[in-house]
């Protein structure tokens, strides 16, 4: 499968044991690098101590996206009659949609790992620790190996956090990961944090039947997506009989003698108690943090951020360390798949010699709550705080014909443009398709196209993407199908 051998800075040449770049750390960051890498002929060694594919395919973005299908169809079939359908007797049956889970998920990894080795990436199982800035120890169960390259790659990922509140490592307090393996519905779950992971689980677990309570810290749910998007959601969210609490602060964590735990929170500023509220299971998701135990990333003295959480990398993804960089989760940037594949893309065009820089200016965020929400460049709340002058354009999905025929026509889509040039900076969609209508804005965003040009391309109708279409006329002239 290789071409001819590219020559990395003083190659190392085939010996055993040597390479050119070693990957510490197989998810969307790690192992697309890796790929990226072999195909261009160099030697290439991806070592995970885990199952290729990281924490969004193994314990993330993937299992949780199949079970948001899992909850669609189910809610599809509960509202039939709405459809003209009529079915009876209609149920879950979770052990089951937790199996076809796995099975996506077995079927990824399958999927990843035939690319690795169909691209000839020597992936070596096991824990890789860096000895020196050429040299990782890479340790299994059964024996302790020296592997030696010119540049490595750090994509060791994040991990989730735990509060320091009493109870916290409690019997019935989970993280993402156990929540997407529990065998059986809990009745009942408060989930600490309505940031992402916490409001997707939410609905999840909420349409699936289980009494679903968010405490969230800051005065709304969805704290970094602009107020006009998160309240589509958080209005949702309360119909689908989610209890939200808001500024509201979580101090501790008790087993109750029914079993259940018992989570006591406070108002976040004023320290007035709240009514305490009870559990079979509390979900905690006040974000993740970099990856780093065992690593020895700061004994062979690699800077991390000020906050002491992250690899400190520069533009072109490079540490402190010439030829070591970083990517992805571990960096305490974006922790977003998407953005650690790309920075892998950016860490090794370097390393193969081709000056490229990371732009985090056209980053899509996707969540995948019901509605979706998705989010692209400059938010209009951002820019109000920046002073940046905008000019928005909005369009209702109640105004999209394909919106009304699936059924789905709350939300909108808003571009925000630059106001002297028309350029898109920046877009928000909350409804149906949201995340992967986002792709349109993202292009328009990344290639600074201005709504003129949105508004002059031919959308297909009847599609949803014609909301976009609409929002670019809105902030031109006025959406067509919109009274002014
Ligand atoms: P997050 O930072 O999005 O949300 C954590 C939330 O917990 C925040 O709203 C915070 O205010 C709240 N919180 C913190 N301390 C609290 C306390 N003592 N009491 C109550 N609330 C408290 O982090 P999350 O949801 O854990 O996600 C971690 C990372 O994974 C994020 O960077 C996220 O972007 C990423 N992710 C992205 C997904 C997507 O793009 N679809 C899906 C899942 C995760």
């Amino acid at each position: 499968m290789h071409k001819d051998r590219i020559t990395v800075d003083g190659d190392l040449g085939p010996v055993p044991g040597e390479y050119d770049i070693a990957i510490i750390g197989g998810g969307p960051g790690g192992y697309v690098a890796a790929i990226y890498g072999a195909r261009q002929g160099a030697r290439v060694v991806l070592i995970e101590k885990d199952t290729p594919g990281g924490t969004c395919l193994n314990r993330g973005c993937i299992p949780t996206k199949a079970l948001v299908r899992t909850v669609e169809v189910y809610r599809t079939m509960q509202e039939a009659a709405r459809y003209g359908c009529r079915g009876e007797n209609i149920q879950v049956d979770f052990g089951r949609a937790m199996a076809r889970k796995n099975r996506v998920v077995a079927g990824l990894v399958r999927g990843v790992k035939s690319l690795l080795d169909t691209n000839g990436v020597t992936v070596l199982p096991g824990r890789g620790r860096l000895v020196d800035n050429k040299t990782i120890q890479v340790t299994t169960n059964e024996a302790e190996t020296l592997i030696k390259a010119k540049h490595i790659i750090l994509a060791t990922g994040s991990e989730p956090m735990r509060l320091p509140i009493d109870g916290a490592t409690g019997e019935n307090v989970i993280d993402s990961t156990q929540a997407l393996e529990l065998e059986e519905l809990p009745e009942s779950m408060v989930i600490i944090g309505g940031g992402v992971i916490g409001m997707e689980f939410a609905f999840i677990f909420a349409r699936l039947g289980v009494k679903v309570t968010v405490i969230e810290y800051l005065d709304e749910i969805l704290s970094l997506i602009d107020s006009d998007l998160s309240h589509e959601v958080f209005r949702s969210a309360r119909t689908a009989g989610i209890k939200i609490h808001t500024s509201a602060k979580v101090t501790s964590i008790m087993e109750g003698e029914d079993g259940k735990a018992i989570v006591a929170f406070e108002h976040a500023e004023s320290g007035e108690p709240f009514p305490e509220v009870s559990g079979e299971k509390v979900l905690m998701a006040v974000g993740r943090r970099p990856f780093l135990e065992g690593l020895g990333a700061t004994q062979i003295g690699l800077e991390l951020e000020a906050n002491g959480r992250g690899i400190k990398v520069d533009e072109i993804m490079q540490t402190s360390i010439e030829n070591i960089y970083a990517i992805g989760d571990v960096t305490g940037k974006l922790m977003l798949a998407h953005v650690a594949s790309h920075q892998g893309l950016v860490a090794m065009d370097n390393i193969l010699g081709r000056k490229y820089v990371m732009d985090y200016h056209g980053v899509p965020n996707a969540i995948f709550t019901d509605p979706e929400i998705a989010t692209v460049g400059i938010r209009e709340e951002e820019a109000k705080v920046l002073g940046k002058t905008v000019k928005v354009g909005r369009f209702p999905f109640a105004g999209n014909g394909k919106a009304l025929t699936l059924g789905m026509s709350r939300g909108f889509v808003k571009l925000i443009t630059e106001p002297d040039t028309g350029i898109i900076i920046g877009g928000g969609i909350v409804g149906p398709g949201a995340t992967d209508l986002i792709g349109e804005v993202t292009l328009a965003v990344q290639h600074r196209l201005t709504a003129e040009q949105v508004a002059r391309t031919i959308h297909a109708h009847p599609t949803l993407p014609e909301a976009i279409f609409e929002a670019a006329w809105a902030a031109e002239s006025g959406a067509l199908h919109l009274a002014d």
